[in-house]
């Protein structure tokens, strides 16, 4: 595995699959009486969030905190930063401290590439802009394969990922979403077919360049779907009207019960939160059997542990 864990597509298939594994055995030690492996004892871990979150700045300190490191949460709201403090400096500053990994959500595309030029530690994306949330895509991609796992190995004795020839559908504000790329990326490397379907307004640019198919049609996908993920239509990060009016999205292309029952049986349905009831997703929708979006959370602390555990050299430690 790389020293830095930027975007999805720094993970080769064998690093993908290495990780979901890992992942695969430290959940047991969440279901145990004491949830802690001495791992990584004397490490310290820095979040550094300039930008809003829940799930994922507590799931990397319970990931952190369950093998035993040292966690500083540093949050650009009461810090220097609004004393315009750098990037650079204060990464500097946190290093000096003896930050073995730096954990940062940053609202400007390319931050955590910029930062690991400075800093000797490993650095983990947590979410940049609208470019790449890695860490997402890897609980994604465990949660498709402990609800729809495929064979992990084919008639030939070769290693599968569990996930090839899977079908994800990815549906609505593509443009703004950093879980949409990281997870095209990822889900494509471990052999799924992903689609994405959203508004020919929200759909990047130079989407035509990713490993994915491109649809405007959701109700002609979802009868082939295994997995559809819906997103979340975030509106403080546009500019622009992308949309006429929130009831007309979520006539073409939310999801409400009706539209589930276009989906196989056995489809899940998948959102990486925060979700806006209502509007890309119906309440009854995101509470029911088929919806995986509380397993998405747990499964976020899991991904992360195995991720600081491969990347801060817990492995070799340990044998
Ligand atoms: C996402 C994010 O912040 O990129 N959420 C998350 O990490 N669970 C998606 C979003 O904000 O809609």
């Amino acid at each position: 595995m790389k020293r830095h864990l930027i975007s999805a597509a720094d993970l080769s298939r064998e690093d993908a699959i290495e990780i979901l594994d890992t992942a695969a055995e430290l959940a047991s030690v969440s279901s145990r009486p004491i949830r802690k492996l001495p791992t990584l004892r004397g490490r310290t871990v820095v979040n550094l969030f300039y930008e809003d979150s829940t799930r994922t700045r507590t799931s990397f300190e319970a990931a952190a905190k369950r093998l035993s490191a040292d966690v500083i949460n540093f949050s650009a709201k009461g810090s220097s930063v609004a004393k315009g403090e750098s990037l650079k400096d204060t990464a500097l500053t946190l290093e000096a401290m003896g930050a073995d990994a730096i954990v940062i959500r940053h609202g400007a595309s390319g931050a955590p590439h910029r930062l690991a030029e400075w800093v000797t530690g490993s650095v983990i994306n947590a979410g940049d802009g609208t470019h790449e949330h890695p860490t997402q895509a890897l609980l994604d991609a465990f949660t498709i394969r402990q609800r729809l796992g495929g064979p992990q190995q084919d008639g030939d004795g070769h290693r599968g990922t569990g996930l090839d020839g899977l079908r994800v559908t990815i549906v609505g504000d593509v443009l703004h979403s950093r879980v949409a790329r990281s997870d095209v990326l990822l889900l494509s490397t471990l052999g799924a077919e992903v689609t994405l379907v959203a508004p020919p307004t929200l759909m990047p640019y130079a989407v035509s360049t990713w490993p994915c198919e491109i649809s405007y049609d959701l109700d002609r996908e979802l009868p082939k779907s295994d997995v559809v993920m819906m997103l979340r239509v975030q509106r403080e990060r546009m500019t622009a009207a992308y949309f006429p009016t929130v009831r007309e999205y979520r006539r073409r292309y939310g999801l409400d019960v009706g539209r589930m029952a276009l989906m196989p049986s056995r489809a899940i349905v998948m959102h990486p939160g925060p979700m806006n009831r209502g509007v890309e997703i119906a309440a009854d929708v995101a509470d029911s059997s088929r919806s995986t979006i509380v397993e998405q959370v747990g499964n976020g602390v899991t991904a992360r542990m195995a991720v600081l555990y491969l990347m801060l050299g817990g492995a070799e430690e340990n044998s």
